[in-house]
């Protein structure tokens, strides 16, 4: 029997990209999964693709503190409880601090870091319960600041330094909690990630074909969360810059710069 079999999985942004990977991960090994998103067409084409599997779709909006409270109480209502809570919903931005517009700033803010705050307050009470798993999708980027992107970063590093209290705060309770740092994947969120003014910028710097796939990077939290591991970092490129800033952060300031900057423009 899989370890997952029966488990209450409960995964924000799962229509598309890493979040729907791990939604079909889950399924496929037996789990009651719930997954939100703020497009329902997207949900909806999911759950088709799942018809007669233990799949809850709702349309909420993860930086909306009554949405998350209202999504956590509709599984509680379906299932009962919540054994692992997946925080993958997120989004990015590309401007520079100069010219980025504050409420750009605090849209990644509100969704990546008050998004996790949320759900993780409302699943907590069951997760505790179950001795089950808490998760942080973040990023390299929570690990080092990358240009262009601040507010994600900060928004990725206010997850982990949250959770880190968070798991220090339960480390005899059984709980695990955790955050996991992939490297580039291949998904939609270049395409949407907010230009200067808070829109999608509607293009990909990268060729998307070539990074890790989202069911590859979404096969390595499931076996992370099942060993219950504290924190991984995925990809060699990832694994790299974490190590460089850790020891020689002045060089990766220089790599990091160099990378996303041709010509001393910045590479959306
Ligand atoms: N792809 C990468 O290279 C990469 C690298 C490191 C970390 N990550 C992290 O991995 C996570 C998943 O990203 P992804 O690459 O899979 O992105 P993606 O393909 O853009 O998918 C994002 C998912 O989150 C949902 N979502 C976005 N904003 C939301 C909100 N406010 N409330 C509820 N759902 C929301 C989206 O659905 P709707 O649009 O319908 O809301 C979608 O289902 C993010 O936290 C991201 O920061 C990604």
């Amino acid at each position: 029997m899989s370890y997952f079999q029966d488990k209450v999985v409960v995964i924000t942004g799962g229509s598309e990209g890493i979040g729907k990977a791990l939604v079909d991960i889950f399924l496929a090994e037996g789990a009651k999964v719930a997954t939100c998103g703020r497009n329902f067409d997207k949900l909806y084409m999911l759950q088709s693709t799942h018809a007669g599997k233990s799949l809850m779709i709702q349309a909420a909006d993860v930086s909306n503190e009554h949405d998350c409270k209202y999504f956590i109480e509709g599984v509680i209502k379906l299932f009962g409880t919540i054994d692992i809570l997946i925080n993958n919903a997120g989004i990015s931005m590309r401007s520079l601090v100069k010219d980025v517009e504050l409420d750009t700033l605090r849209r990644v803010m509100d969704v990546n870091f008050w998004g996790t705050v949320y759900c993780t307050k409302f699943s907590l009470p069951y997760i505790m319960k179950n001795k089950g798993t808490v998760v942080g999708v973040s990023s390299i980027a929570g690990y080092r600041g990358l240009p262009g992107r601040s507010g994600y970063s900060a928004s990725k590093y206010a997850m982990n330094g949250w959770l880190e209290a968070l798991r220090t705060e339960l480390l005899d309770s059984g709980t695990n909690i955790m955050w996991v740092c992939p490297g580039f994947t291949a998904s939609n969120i270049r395409n949407v990630a907010l230009n200067r003014v808070g829109k999608p910028q509607g293009e990909s710097p990268l060729d998307e074909k070539k990074l890790m796939t989202a069911e590859e990077c979404a096969g390595y939290i499931v076996k992370a969360i099942m060993k219950r591991k504290r924190t991984i970092v995925l990809t060699a490129n990832g694994k790299q810059t974490v190590f460089l800033n850790k020891f020689f952060p002045s060089l990766a300031d220089k790599l990091v710069r160099r990378f996303f900057f041709r010509n001393n423009e910045l590479v959306k």
